[in-house]
This record gives structure tokens, sequence and C-alpha cells, in this order.
């Protein structure tokens, strides 16, 4: 069944659509529906999990203590939150925070997908496992997939660890997010031979070329 969400023209419009979502059970305990912000225009777009208690009370993602660690981060390297465009995996907050489900998953995957073509940022930042098994289709977890970039869909990807781990962590966590995001900085500031002569990996289904839409159900069909 085609979906307003594939065919939607502007992020408002798909913004209109998520606020009235029913579509998993998430819909019954949220507060507000956390759709993403920031740039329009964006040459990066961040991807987290889905949306804390601060998140759902505000309808802003990363709005708490991993919303202000990422911000101090993105100083670092030049970027300020309006610059970005910042999203979740889903939109609804999990209640008492658990991570999201498989099937809440797969009901959400579709405003994402057309966020990314909307937006269609040139580096992509994936927040810890969620977003990144999601969008590289990859069962290996963060630890082994960061510290470098991969050619996605016309453009990159960068995973990093999720600032919630950084706040458990510490400082060698937080250190790994900052090398991960000096590649990000790398990346934009087109000084792509430096970032590459480090292993990019091209996942098989990545391609330089334009990205074939059909092939966007990268995150699988919208449901
Ligand atoms: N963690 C996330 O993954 N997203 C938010 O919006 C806030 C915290």
């Amino acid at each position: 069944m085609s979906t307003p969400i594939d065919t939607v023209a502007t992020l408002p419009e798909l913004a209109a659509i998520a606020h009235d979502c029913t579509r998993c059970s998430l819909a019954e305990g949220r507060t507000n529906v956390v759709f993403g912000s920031g740039s329009e225009n964006a040459d990066v777009m961040i991807v987290g999990e889905g949306p804390g208690r601060q998140e759902d009370e505000q309808g802003v993602p990363f709005v708490g203590r991993s919303g202000k660690l990422l911000e101090s981060l993105l100083a670092e390297i030049d970027l300020q939150r309006d610059d970005v465009y910042i999203a979740n995996v889903v939109k609804c907050r999990p209640p008492g925070n658990r991570d999201p489900r498989p099937d809440e998953i797969d009901a959400c995957k579709g405003y994402l997908r057309r966020q990314m073509q909307l937006i269609d940022p040139a580096v992509v930042v994936t927040l810890g496992n969620f977003s990144t098994k999601l969008m590289l289709r990859t069962e290996t977890g963060i630890t082994a997939m960061r510290g470098r970039a991969y050619a996605w869909w016309g453009r990159y990807l960068v995973p990093t660890f999720h600032p919630a781990a950084a706040l458990r962590g510490g400082v060698r966590v937080t250190d790994d997010i900052r090398a991960d995001l000096a590649l990000v900085r790398s990346l934009i500031d087109g000084r792509i031979s430096v970032a590459l002569s480090e292993p990019v990996h091209e996942t098989p289904e990545s391609k330089q070329s334009e990205p074939d839409e059909t092939q966007l159900g990268l995150f699988g069909p919208t449901p």
C-alpha cells in the first residue's frame, strides 16, 4: 500500500503526518511526537535512538543531558545545533526509556527515510547501535563499526557512540566521539582524501551515484 509518507513533498507536511501517527503502540504513551529539529538544508544529519522523558515533554530531540553533551561536542567541530538536523529512529518515547522494539522501528522507519530524502545531507552521523544497525543493515555493534566513514547511498555515514554511553563510560568514549566528529568535519570540509586514506569501508549496498529511490528501502519497505 502506498502511503503519503513516501511522496510527501516537504518536511512540515511530513511532520504533520507524524504528529497524528498511530502506527505503533508508542503513540498511546507519548506526550509529544519528537519528529526532528534543525536546518532543512543541513550538510549533517544526526540520528539518535528515541526520545527520552525530556524530549517527550518538549517535543524536541536531544534536549536532556545527552543533548547537552552532543551540543558541546558539535561545537568543538564548529557546528551549532541549528547547523545540523537531528532526528531519531523512533519518534515517540518508549515507556521507561526501554529500547525500541523491532516492530516499533519498522513502523517508524518510513519517516526517517523520507526525512533523509528531503534533507539530503552530505554526511549522516548515527549515534549508537540502533541507528547504526538500521541504516548500515548490520548486526555488528557500534564499538566495531565506529572510527571510519562508510560510503552510503551517495553520501557518507559516520557511526559513533551514543552520547549517553559517553555519560556512562567517561573520557575514553567521549574521546572516541570526538575523533569521529573530527572525521565528520573533514568530510564536510572536502578534506575527503585525508579521510579516505584510512579505511572508508564501502558497504555492499552503497554507491557513489544517485541512490535508487526504491532501494532506499534500505531500511526495508514502508509499512
Ligand atoms: N537519546 C536519543 O537517542 N534521542 C533523544 O532525542 C534523546 C536521547
